[in-house]
C-alpha cells in the first residue's frame, strides 16, 4: 500500500478563516480528515459589509487555533503532513496575507513544499471532495465576488465563456436582502423569505437578456430593487420583492447557461458534464433550475455539498492534493494576489463603456 499524500489547506481571502486537513483513498478519491471554518459575521454585522481591517485582526487572532484544531481532528501526527496550501488571490490583500504567511512558515519549519492555490480554483475543485470529476467540465462559479462561466480543460488550464460585467451573483442577492432591511450577510435570507411572497407581483428588469452570449449583469436589477424597496408598507411586500428577485435571477440564470451550453459544445461536444460552485451554488431554487435544465440538454450535473459551497479549506486542500501530485510546488517568495483570474488571457469586462 502507497502512502498517500495528506495536505494542509489554509484559507484567509476574505471573512471565514478555515484549515483542513485532506487525504485520498487507495482509489484516489480524496478524504476530508478535518475541516474548519470560523466565521466573522458577528465582527462585520453592525457594519453591513466586510471591513478588511477588522477581518485581517480577526485571522490573525484565529489561525494558530484554527490550524491546530484542524490537525487534532484529523488525528494526524503534523510530522506526517506532505504539503501546505495557503490561498494566495484573489481577495483582500491584508486578508491573504495571514493565511500566506502561516502557510509559507508552516511549511518552511516543518520542511515540506508550499502550495499557493487560486481561491476561484479551489471552488472550481470542490465538487470532487465528493464526486468523481474529470476534465473537462463547464464550470459555472457563483460566488459573493465572482460570476462565471468557465471551460476548465485542467488544473490550472480555464477558459472564460462569460462573466459579469457589473455586481456578481451573491453581490445581488447581499444587495436586494440590504434595501429589505435584512442584516449582512443577507443572501441566504432571501431564499426563505422569497417562500413567503408571489415571484410575479414585480416585473423586474433583466439586463442583456438577449444580447452578451452568458455574460451577466446584475446593477439595473439591483437599481430596479432600489426603486420598488422605497414604497415597502409591509412584512408581504418585502416577502413579494424576494420572490420577484429570485424569479428574475432564475430566468436570467436558465436563459445565460443555455447559451453558456451552446458556446461550451463548440469545441466539448462529448464532456457535457456542468458543475456550479461558490456560495450561490447552496441556493436550492437556483439548483433546481440548473439540475431540470442539464436533464433537458442531456448534462450530468454535479454540485458540491452544501456545507462545501461557501468558503473553506478544503477546497484549498483539494488544489494543493493534485498540484502535489504533479510536483507544483511553489516558492515561500509567492506574492499574495488580490486580483487573480483563472483565466489570464481573458478580457478584462468591467465598468461603463464595456461592449458586448
Ligand atoms: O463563495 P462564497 O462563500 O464567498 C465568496 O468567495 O464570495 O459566497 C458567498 C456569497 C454571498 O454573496 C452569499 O450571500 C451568497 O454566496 N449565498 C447565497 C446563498 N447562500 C450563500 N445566495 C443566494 N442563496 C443562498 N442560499
Ligand atoms: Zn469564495
Amino acid at each position: 500500500m502507497s502512502k498517500k499524500p495528506i495536505i494542509l489547506g489554509i484559507e484567509s481571502s476574505c471573512d471565514e478563516t478555515a484549515a483542513s486537513v485532506i487525504t485520498e483513498n487507495e482509489q484516489g478519491i480524496p478524504i476530508i480528515l478535518s475541516n474548519i471554518v470560523s466565521s466573522q459575521i458577528e465582527v462585520h454585522k453592525e457594519f453591513g459589509g466586510v471591513v478588511p481591517e477588522l477581518a485581517a485582526r480577526a485571522h490573525i487572532e484565529k489561525i494558530d487555533w484554527i490550524v491546530q484544531k484542524a490537525i487534532d481532528e484529523s488525528k494526524i501526527k503534523i510530522e506526517n503532513i506532505d504539503a501546505v496550501a495557503s490561498t494566495a488571490g484573489p481577495g483582500l490583500i491584508v486578508c491573504l496575507s495571514v493565511g500566506l504567511s502561516f502557510g509559507k512558515s508552516f511549511a518552511s519549519a516543518m520542511n515540506i513544499p508550499f502550495i499557493s492555490v487560486n481561491h476561484l480554483e479551489g471552488h472550481a475543485l470542490s465538487p470532487k471532495l465528493n464526486s468523481v470529476l474529470n476534465y473537462p467540465y463547464l464550470l459555472l462559479l457563483i460566488s459573493g465576488g465572482h460570476s462565471q462561466y468557465l471551460s476548465v480543460e485542467g488544473i490550472g488550464n480555464y477558459k472564460r465563456l462569460g462573466t459579469t460585467i457589473d455586481d456578481a451573483l451573491g453581490e445581488a442577492f447581499d444587495k436586494t436582502a440590504k434595501l429589505l432591511g435584512i442584516e449582512f450577510p443577507g443572501g441566504p435570507q432571501i431564499e426563505i423569505l422569497a417562500e413567503k411572497g408571489d415571484p410575479d407581483k414585480y416585473q423586474l428588469p433583466k439586463p442583456i437578456f438577449h444580447k452578451g452570449g452568458c455574460n451577466l449583469s446584475f446593477a439595473g436589477l439591483k437599481t430596479a430593487i432600489l426603486k420598488v424597496s422605497k414604497n415597502i408598507k409591509s412584512e408581504q411586500d418585502k416577502f413579494d420583492i424576494a420572490a420577484s428577485f429570485q424569479k428574475t435571477i432564475l430566468e436570467i440564470m436558465y436563459k445565460k447557461t443555455k447559451n453558456a451550453f451552446t458556446d461550451y459544445e463548440k469545441n466539448n461536444l462529448n464532456n457535457k458534464t456542468f458543475v456550479v460552485a461558490g456560495g450561490v451554488a447552496a441556493n436550492k431554487k437556483i439548483r433546481s433550475m440548473l439540475i431540470n435544465l442539464c436533464e433537458e440538454n442531456n448534462y450530468k450535473s454535479i454540485f458540491p455539498p452544501i456545507n462545501l459551497c461557501g468558503d473553506n479549506a478544503a477546497m484549498i486542500a483539494m488544489v494543493g492534493l493534485e498540484k502535489f501530485k504533479l510536483k507544483q510546488f511553489n516558492n515561500l517568495d509567492f506574492p499574495a494576489k488580490p486580483r487573480w483570474p483563472l483565466d489570464e488571457s481573458a478580457a478584462f469586462l468591467k465598468g461603463a463603456g464595456v461592449k458586448l
